[in-house]
Protein backbone atom coordinates (compact mmCIF):
# COMPACT_ATOMS: atom_id res chain seq x y z
CA UNK A 1 0.00 0.00 0.00
CA UNK A 2 1.92 2.76 -1.19
CA UNK A 3 -0.04 5.22 -3.79
CA UNK A 4 -2.97 7.88 -2.87
CA UNK A 5 -4.97 6.21 -4.55
CA UNK A 6 -5.29 3.77 -1.08
CA UNK A 7 -5.26 7.02 1.35
CA UNK A 8 -8.55 7.32 3.07
CA UNK A 9 -9.32 10.86 2.02
CA UNK A 10 -11.51 13.11 -0.05
CA UNK A 11 -11.63 11.99 -3.37
CA UNK A 12 -11.05 15.55 -5.00
CA UNK A 13 -7.83 15.89 -3.23
CA UNK A 14 -6.42 12.31 -4.61
CA UNK A 15 -7.76 13.79 -8.09
CA UNK A 16 -5.81 17.29 -7.49
CA UNK A 17 -2.70 15.13 -6.70
CA UNK A 18 -2.79 12.80 -8.92
CA UNK A 19 -3.71 15.81 -11.77
CA UNK A 20 0.42 16.88 -10.83
CA UNK A 21 1.68 13.80 -10.85
CA UNK A 22 1.60 12.92 -7.30
CA UNK A 23 0.81 9.75 -6.92
CA UNK A 24 3.22 7.47 -4.55
CA UNK A 25 3.89 8.17 -0.41
CA UNK A 26 7.26 8.68 -1.53
CA UNK A 27 6.76 11.65 -3.67
CA UNK A 28 4.30 13.14 -0.92
CA UNK A 29 6.51 12.32 1.99
CA UNK A 30 9.97 14.10 0.10
CA UNK A 31 8.28 17.45 -0.52
CA UNK A 32 7.60 20.15 1.82
CA UNK A 33 3.72 21.16 2.97
CA UNK A 34 4.25 24.67 0.68
CA UNK A 35 5.77 23.09 -2.38
CA UNK A 36 2.81 20.56 -2.68
CA UNK A 37 0.25 23.70 -1.44
CA UNK A 38 1.69 25.47 -4.94
CA UNK A 39 2.02 22.41 -7.14
CA UNK A 40 -1.77 20.77 -6.17
CA UNK A 41 -3.34 23.77 -5.63
CA UNK A 42 -4.65 22.63 -2.36
CA UNK A 43 -4.79 24.33 1.40
CA UNK A 44 -2.35 23.89 3.73
CA UNK A 45 -4.73 21.96 6.03
CA UNK A 46 -5.30 19.56 3.57
CA UNK A 47 -2.02 18.83 2.58
CA UNK A 48 -1.40 18.39 6.25
CA UNK A 49 -4.26 15.36 5.98
CA UNK A 50 -2.70 13.82 3.50
CA UNK A 51 0.98 13.23 5.10
CA UNK A 52 -0.91 12.38 8.24
CA UNK A 53 -2.71 9.66 6.30
CA UNK A 54 0.59 8.56 4.69
CA UNK A 55 2.27 8.71 8.11
CA UNK A 56 -0.71 6.36 9.65
CA UNK A 57 -0.28 3.62 7.04
CA UNK A 58 3.53 3.90 7.19
CA UNK A 59 4.49 3.39 10.82
CA UNK A 60 4.58 -0.66 11.57
CA UNK A 61 5.55 -0.74 14.51
CA UNK A 62 3.56 0.22 17.67
CA UNK A 63 4.99 2.32 20.28
CA UNK A 64 7.87 0.72 21.82
CA UNK A 65 10.52 1.63 24.28
CA UNK A 66 13.83 1.13 24.55
CA UNK A 67 13.87 -0.80 27.92
CA UNK A 68 11.16 -3.31 25.70
CA UNK A 69 14.01 -3.50 22.88
CA UNK A 70 16.87 -4.30 26.03
CA UNK A 71 14.40 -6.84 27.49
CA UNK A 72 13.45 -8.53 24.14
CA UNK A 73 9.51 -8.14 25.47
CA UNK A 74 6.32 -9.16 23.70
CA UNK A 75 5.98 -5.21 22.23
CA UNK A 76 9.39 -5.96 20.72
CA UNK A 77 9.23 -6.75 16.85
CA UNK A 78 10.84 -9.85 16.45
CA UNK A 79 13.04 -8.12 13.86
CA UNK A 80 14.58 -5.79 16.99
CA UNK A 81 14.79 -8.54 19.49
CA UNK A 82 18.50 -9.36 20.81
CA UNK A 83 19.36 -12.47 20.21
CA UNK A 84 20.88 -14.84 22.85
CA UNK A 85 22.85 -17.75 23.12
CA UNK A 86 21.88 -20.57 25.85
CA UNK A 87 24.42 -21.03 28.45
CA UNK A 88 22.52 -25.09 28.25
CA UNK A 89 21.58 -24.48 31.82
CA UNK A 90 18.26 -22.89 32.15
CA UNK A 91 18.37 -21.23 35.64
CA UNK A 92 21.29 -19.21 34.18
CA UNK A 93 19.79 -18.53 31.23
CA UNK A 94 17.16 -17.31 33.17
CA UNK A 95 19.40 -14.72 35.27
CA UNK A 96 20.86 -14.20 31.85
CA UNK A 97 17.91 -12.87 30.38
CA UNK A 98 18.13 -15.59 27.47
CA UNK A 99 21.82 -16.51 27.67
CA UNK A 100 24.90 -14.30 26.38
CA UNK A 101 24.81 -11.82 24.09
CA UNK A 102 25.27 -12.29 20.46
CA UNK A 103 26.87 -8.49 19.75
CA UNK A 104 30.24 -8.12 21.01
CA UNK A 105 32.62 -9.10 23.30
CA UNK A 106 31.55 -11.02 26.12
CA UNK A 107 34.50 -11.79 28.85
CA UNK A 108 34.69 -14.74 31.28
CA UNK A 109 37.17 -13.84 33.61
CA UNK A 110 37.96 -16.05 37.15
CA UNK A 111 40.65 -17.64 39.18
CA UNK A 112 42.28 -21.06 37.59
CA UNK A 113 39.55 -23.40 37.91
CA UNK A 114 36.62 -21.21 38.34
CA UNK A 115 35.06 -23.29 35.18
CA UNK A 116 35.71 -20.42 32.28
CA UNK A 117 36.86 -23.49 29.75
CA UNK A 118 33.64 -25.66 31.20
CA UNK A 119 31.38 -22.80 30.52
CA UNK A 120 33.04 -22.11 27.09
CA UNK A 121 32.80 -26.13 26.35
CA UNK A 122 29.22 -25.82 27.04
CA UNK A 123 28.58 -22.90 24.64
CA UNK A 124 30.17 -25.07 21.90
CA UNK A 125 27.21 -27.20 22.59
CA UNK A 126 24.40 -24.87 22.48
CA UNK A 127 25.51 -22.44 19.76
CA UNK A 128 24.59 -25.97 17.63
CA UNK A 129 20.89 -26.01 18.67
CA UNK A 130 18.39 -24.54 16.59
CA UNK A 131 17.58 -21.41 17.61
CA UNK A 132 14.13 -21.93 19.27
CA UNK A 133 16.56 -24.31 22.10
CA UNK A 134 18.44 -21.29 22.59
CA UNK A 135 21.22 -22.16 20.03
CA UNK A 136 22.44 -20.17 16.98
CA UNK A 137 21.91 -23.41 14.75
CA UNK A 138 25.77 -23.37 13.59
CA UNK A 139 29.45 -24.27 14.84
CA UNK A 140 32.45 -22.86 17.27
CA UNK A 141 35.85 -21.36 16.61
CA UNK A 142 37.83 -21.96 19.51
CA UNK A 143 41.19 -20.58 19.89
CA UNK A 144 43.52 -21.75 22.12
CA UNK A 145 46.44 -20.10 23.55
CA UNK A 146 47.71 -22.29 26.76
CA UNK A 147 46.39 -25.63 27.08
CA UNK A 148 45.78 -28.26 24.69
CA UNK A 149 42.00 -27.97 23.93
CA UNK A 150 40.35 -30.42 26.43
CA UNK A 151 38.91 -32.71 23.70
CA UNK A 152 37.87 -36.18 26.16
CA UNK A 153 35.82 -33.42 28.79
CA UNK A 154 34.09 -32.25 25.68
CA UNK A 155 33.31 -35.50 24.12
CA UNK A 156 32.03 -36.22 28.20
CA UNK A 157 29.65 -33.44 28.27
CA UNK A 158 29.00 -34.24 24.38
CA UNK A 159 27.52 -37.71 25.44
CA UNK A 160 25.67 -36.16 28.73
CA UNK A 161 24.33 -33.47 26.74
CA UNK A 162 23.14 -36.17 23.87
CA UNK A 163 20.85 -37.99 26.85
CA UNK A 164 18.77 -35.04 27.84
CA UNK A 165 16.62 -34.95 24.47
CA UNK A 166 16.19 -37.82 21.74
CA UNK A 167 16.49 -35.00 18.81
CA UNK A 168 20.10 -34.84 20.14
CA UNK A 169 21.01 -37.97 19.94
CA UNK A 170 21.64 -37.84 15.85
CA UNK A 171 23.36 -34.86 16.27
CA UNK A 172 27.48 -34.70 15.56
CA UNK A 173 28.35 -32.06 18.14
CA UNK A 174 32.12 -32.55 18.22
CA UNK A 175 32.07 -32.11 14.31
CA UNK A 176 31.24 -28.46 14.30
CA UNK A 177 33.71 -27.20 16.67
CA UNK A 178 36.90 -26.28 14.72
CA UNK A 179 40.35 -25.31 17.19
CA UNK A 180 43.09 -23.49 16.25
CA UNK A 181 46.14 -23.57 18.46
CA UNK A 182 48.05 -20.28 19.10
CA UNK A 183 51.59 -20.25 20.60
CA UNK A 184 52.00 -16.50 20.20
CA UNK A 185 50.25 -12.59 19.48
CA UNK A 186 51.80 -13.03 15.68
CA UNK A 187 49.80 -16.18 14.96
CA UNK A 188 46.51 -14.72 17.12
CA UNK A 189 46.98 -11.60 14.50
CA UNK A 190 47.06 -13.84 11.56
CA UNK A 191 44.50 -15.67 13.31
CA UNK A 192 41.95 -13.03 13.79
CA UNK A 193 42.67 -10.55 10.32
CA UNK A 194 42.74 -13.81 7.99
CA UNK A 195 41.73 -17.44 9.30
CA UNK A 196 38.67 -16.07 11.11
CA UNK A 197 37.30 -13.69 8.71
CA UNK A 198 37.74 -16.87 5.84
CA UNK A 199 36.02 -19.27 8.40
CA UNK A 200 32.85 -16.47 9.15
CA UNK A 201 32.36 -15.68 5.83
CA UNK A 202 31.38 -19.55 5.08
CA UNK A 203 28.53 -18.83 7.68
CA UNK A 204 28.39 -21.92 9.76
CA UNK A 205 30.25 -20.84 12.28
CA UNK A 206 28.49 -18.60 14.74
CA UNK A 207 30.43 -18.76 17.70
CA UNK A 208 34.23 -17.42 18.48
CA UNK A 209 36.21 -17.91 21.76
CA UNK A 210 39.43 -17.17 22.33
CA UNK A 211 41.29 -18.87 25.83
CA UNK A 212 42.53 -17.27 26.79
CA UNK A 213 43.77 -13.72 25.63
CA UNK A 214 45.66 -12.82 29.15
CA UNK A 215 48.47 -15.11 28.73
CA UNK A 216 49.29 -13.99 25.29
CA UNK A 217 49.63 -10.52 25.88
CA UNK A 218 51.24 -11.42 29.59
CA UNK A 219 54.27 -13.22 28.19
CA UNK A 220 54.74 -10.97 24.51
CA UNK A 221 55.04 -7.96 26.19
CA UNK A 222 57.55 -6.71 28.76
CA UNK A 223 56.58 -4.05 31.71
CA UNK A 224 58.32 -1.07 29.99
CA UNK A 225 56.23 -1.70 27.03
CA UNK A 226 52.67 -0.71 28.06
CA UNK A 227 51.72 1.71 26.27
CA UNK A 228 52.17 -0.72 23.08
CA UNK A 229 50.66 -3.23 24.44
CA UNK A 230 47.25 -1.02 25.13
CA UNK A 231 47.31 -0.38 21.29
CA UNK A 232 47.89 -3.75 20.74
CA UNK A 233 45.04 -4.96 23.04
CA UNK A 234 42.79 -1.77 21.48
CA UNK A 235 42.97 -2.42 17.97
CA UNK A 236 42.97 -6.66 18.66
CA UNK A 237 39.35 -6.01 20.18
CA UNK A 238 37.76 -3.59 17.88
CA UNK A 239 38.63 -6.50 15.20
CA UNK A 240 36.92 -9.14 17.57
CA UNK A 241 34.22 -6.50 17.26
CA UNK A 242 33.96 -5.87 14.07
CA UNK A 243 33.61 -9.49 13.44
CA UNK A 244 30.91 -10.10 15.54
CA UNK A 245 28.95 -6.80 14.04
CA UNK A 246 29.94 -8.18 10.62
CA UNK A 247 28.89 -11.54 10.85
CA UNK A 248 25.99 -11.29 14.00
CA UNK A 249 27.90 -13.45 16.76
CA UNK A 250 29.35 -13.61 19.89
CA UNK A 251 32.53 -13.31 20.87
CA UNK A 252 33.78 -15.05 24.05
CA UNK A 253 36.90 -14.24 25.52
CA UNK A 254 38.49 -16.03 28.71
CA UNK A 255 40.63 -13.55 30.90
CA UNK A 256 42.28 -14.55 33.85
CA UNK A 257 42.74 -12.94 37.34
CA UNK A 258 45.80 -10.65 39.41
CA UNK A 259 46.04 -9.88 42.85
CA UNK A 260 45.62 -6.26 43.57
CA UNK A 261 46.24 -4.66 46.42
CA UNK A 262 43.85 -2.16 47.75
CA UNK A 263 45.53 -0.57 51.46
CA UNK A 264 45.97 -3.62 52.94
CA UNK A 265 42.99 -5.98 51.40
CA UNK A 266 43.89 -8.15 49.00
CA UNK A 267 41.50 -9.06 46.23
CA UNK A 268 41.78 -10.10 42.70
CA UNK A 269 40.69 -8.48 39.54
CA UNK A 270 40.72 -8.72 35.64
CA UNK A 271 43.92 -9.38 33.99
CA UNK A 272 44.93 -7.25 31.19
CA UNK A 273 43.40 -3.85 32.87
CA UNK A 274 41.32 -0.54 31.46
CA UNK A 275 42.75 -0.70 27.86
CA UNK A 276 40.87 -4.14 27.83
CA UNK A 277 38.21 -3.90 29.94
CA UNK A 278 37.24 -0.35 27.62
CA UNK A 279 36.34 -2.86 24.77
CA UNK A 280 34.08 -5.18 25.97
CA UNK A 281 30.18 -5.29 26.00
CA UNK A 282 29.63 -7.60 28.65
CA UNK A 283 31.92 -9.01 31.94
CA UNK A 284 30.89 -11.78 33.41
CA UNK A 285 34.00 -13.38 36.57
CA UNK A 286 34.00 -16.66 37.68
CA UNK A 287 34.96 -17.91 41.18
CA UNK A 288 35.01 -20.65 43.77
CA UNK A 289 33.78 -19.75 46.75
CA UNK A 290 35.23 -22.27 49.43
CA UNK A 291 32.07 -23.99 49.83
CA UNK A 292 31.76 -27.93 48.98
CA UNK A 293 28.55 -29.39 48.10
CA UNK A 294 28.50 -33.35 47.06
CA UNK A 295 26.78 -34.38 44.37
CA UNK A 296 26.35 -37.77 42.50
CA UNK A 297 27.97 -39.33 40.28
CA UNK A 298 25.90 -40.89 37.57
CA UNK A 299 26.40 -43.17 34.47
CA UNK A 300 25.27 -41.91 30.70
CA UNK A 301 21.81 -43.98 31.73
CA UNK A 302 21.49 -42.05 34.58
CA UNK A 303 22.24 -45.19 36.70
CA UNK A 304 23.89 -43.64 40.11
CA UNK A 305 27.88 -45.10 40.65
CA UNK A 306 29.25 -42.76 43.65
CA UNK A 307 29.38 -39.30 44.50
CA UNK A 308 32.05 -36.43 44.58
CA UNK A 309 32.63 -33.61 46.43
CA UNK A 310 33.24 -30.18 44.36
CA UNK A 311 33.51 -26.61 44.66
CA UNK A 312 30.89 -24.14 44.37
CA UNK A 313 31.24 -21.54 42.21
CA UNK A 314 29.85 -17.92 41.69
CA UNK A 315 28.92 -16.21 38.78
CA UNK A 316 28.98 -12.44 38.83
CA UNK A 317 27.60 -10.30 36.27
CA UNK A 318 30.16 -7.50 36.47
CA UNK A 319 28.70 -5.36 33.52
CA UNK A 320 26.39 -5.73 30.68
CA UNK A 321 24.22 -3.93 28.88
CA UNK A 322 21.00 -5.55 29.61
CA UNK A 323 21.84 -6.97 32.80
CA UNK A 324 21.96 -5.75 36.39
CA UNK A 325 24.46 -6.69 39.08
CA UNK A 326 23.43 -10.48 39.70
CA UNK A 327 25.70 -12.86 41.47
CA UNK A 328 23.91 -16.90 41.04
CA UNK A 329 25.98 -19.80 42.98
CA UNK A 330 26.59 -22.90 40.48
CA UNK A 331 28.42 -26.23 40.26
CA UNK A 332 30.18 -28.38 38.00
CA UNK A 333 29.53 -32.10 37.11
CA UNK A 334 30.38 -34.74 34.71
CA UNK A 335 27.28 -33.58 32.30
CA UNK A 336 28.92 -29.45 32.92
CA UNK A 337 27.83 -26.48 34.38
CA UNK A 338 24.84 -25.79 36.49
CA UNK A 339 23.39 -23.24 38.69
CA UNK A 340 22.83 -24.52 42.48
CA UNK A 341 19.53 -25.09 43.02
N1 LIG B 1 34.33 -34.46 34.45
C1 LIG B 1 34.19 -33.58 35.43
N2 LIG B 1 33.38 -33.82 36.46
C2 LIG B 1 33.23 -32.93 37.46
N3 LIG B 1 33.87 -31.74 37.52
C3 LIG B 1 34.71 -31.47 36.54
C4 LIG B 1 34.92 -32.34 35.42
N4 LIG B 1 35.82 -31.77 34.60
C5 LIG B 1 36.15 -30.60 35.17
N5 LIG B 1 35.51 -30.40 36.32
C6 LIG B 1 35.60 -29.25 37.23
O1 LIG B 1 36.03 -28.14 36.49
C7 LIG B 1 37.20 -27.57 37.09
C8 LIG B 1 38.08 -26.99 36.01
O2 LIG B 1 37.37 -25.97 35.39
P1 LIG B 1 37.98 -25.18 34.15
O3 LIG B 1 38.86 -26.08 33.38
O4 LIG B 1 36.84 -24.58 33.44
O5 LIG B 1 38.81 -24.07 34.88
P2 LIG B 1 39.31 -22.69 34.30
O6 LIG B 1 38.51 -21.62 34.98
O7 LIG B 1 39.28 -22.72 32.83
O8 LIG B 1 40.79 -22.64 34.86
P3 LIG B 1 42.17 -22.21 34.14
O9 LIG B 1 42.24 -20.72 34.29
O10 LIG B 1 43.21 -22.89 34.96
O11 LIG B 1 42.12 -22.68 32.74
C9 LIG B 1 37.85 -28.70 37.82
O12 LIG B 1 38.57 -28.21 38.93
C10 LIG B 1 36.66 -29.53 38.28
O13 LIG B 1 36.16 -29.04 39.50
MG1 LIG C 1 40.71 -22.93 31.36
Amino acid sequence: MSTVEDLDINPRIKTSLKKVGLTTFGQILTLSIQDIQRLAKLSQGEVTGVKTAIAQQVVCHPNITALDIQRGTEKCPKDLKIVKLSTGCQQIDEALRGGILTQGITEISGESAAGKTQLCLQLCITVQLPREQGGLSGGAAYICTEDAFPSKRLGQMISFFKQRSAEHQQVAFGDNIFIEHIPDLDALNSCIHQKLPHLLSGGSVKLVIIDSVAALFRCDYELKDMYRRSKHMASLAASLQQLSSKYCLPIVCVNQVTDSMTGTVKKTIPALGLAWSNQLTCRLSLSRTGREVDLPKRTLSGALIGGFSTSVRSLEVVFAPHLPNITLMYVIDQEGIKALT
